[in-house]
């Protein structure tokens, strides 16, 4: 690498984006995360500067177009440019469809879903200029097996895989790859509400017999921003440690 890169992980103040924005860093990235809140912003740096790392943390509510369209203006007033897009930010609202809300089906689809929307369309202009860009997606195995009580976070998960594949197919000519990786059942916050029953049900299904860690799934989009990623476009890779074989 000549230059050094900017990518902008969102949703990176814990869980998975966290590992990714380090992991990142590490790589020689110039890293952005964003979080929610100053709490979380808070987090972002003292994790960076905890690890002896450079970086920056930028507020950023997905749902909310005046926050996307804040965090374009600050980005740009800071010239931090993201060639790498990591589209972690998502959230759950479980509940069986007969019992949802119309709010836990709207906040699942504008978080999980039109974020995407909101974020790949202004940062590709600077990736098709630069004839390089990378955007990974956080989908999750989810979307393939279904899970009772996750109608709208599957139906949103399943969207992203589809989002993907349109998209590498309108900017690969321009050099820009865009993957999706879909996590199994990886500890965090997101896993931890689970009950012990829950969990023991869904460990009997991995053959490799362990949660999967943060760092397996940052470990996966590492590979899919660096260059020897760069002939693989439209994918979606699962790691979860066998639970699902596509
Ligand atoms: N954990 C798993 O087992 C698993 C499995 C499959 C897929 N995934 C996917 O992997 C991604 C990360 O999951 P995780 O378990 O690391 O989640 P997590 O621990 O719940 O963290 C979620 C992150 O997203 C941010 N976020 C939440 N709502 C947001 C919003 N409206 N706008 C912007 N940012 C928002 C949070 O910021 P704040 O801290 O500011 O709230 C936090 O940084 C998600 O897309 C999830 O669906 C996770």
């Amino acid at each position: 690498m000549t230059n050094v890169r900017a990518a902008l992980v969102t949703g990176a103040s814990r869980g998975i984006g966290r590992a990714i924005l380090l992991r990142l860093a590490r790589d020689g990235f110039d890293v952005a995360g964003t979080a929610t809140s100053d709490t979380g912003m808070q987090a972002i740096d003292e994790t960076l500067r905890s690890q002896g790392l450079a970086g920056r943390a930028y507020q950023l509510r997905v749902q909310d177009e005046g926050s996307v369209e804040t965090l374009l203006a600050r980005m740009k007033a800071d010239d931090f440019s993201p060639l790498v897009l990591v589209n972690n930010a998502g959230i759950t609202r479980d509940n069986l469809l007969l019992r949802m809300s119309s709010d836990e089906w709207q906040e699942v689809i504008d978080t999980n879903v039109t974020a995407l929307y909101r974020l790949c369309k202004p940062l590709l202009r600077a990736m098709t200029k630069a004839r390089w860009g990378r955007i990974v997606n956080l989908s999750s195995v989810v979307a393939r097996m279904g899970n009772a009580g996750q109608t709208n976070y599957a139906a949103s998960k399943a969207a992203i895989e589809g989002f993907s594949r349109a998209l590498a197919q309108e900017v690969g000519s321009r050099n820009v790859t865009v993957n999706v990786v879909a996590p199994g059942f990886i500890e965090t916050e997101m896993t931890e509400v689970l009950s012990e029953e829950q969990k023991g049900q869904m460990m009997s299904r991995i053959p490799l017999g362990r949660m999967g860690s943060v760092d397996d799934v940052a470990s996966l989009v590492a590979y899919l921003a660096s260059e020897s990623a760069g002939y693989v476009t439209g994918e979606t890779i699962h790691v979860n440690g066998g639970m699902y074989m596509a």
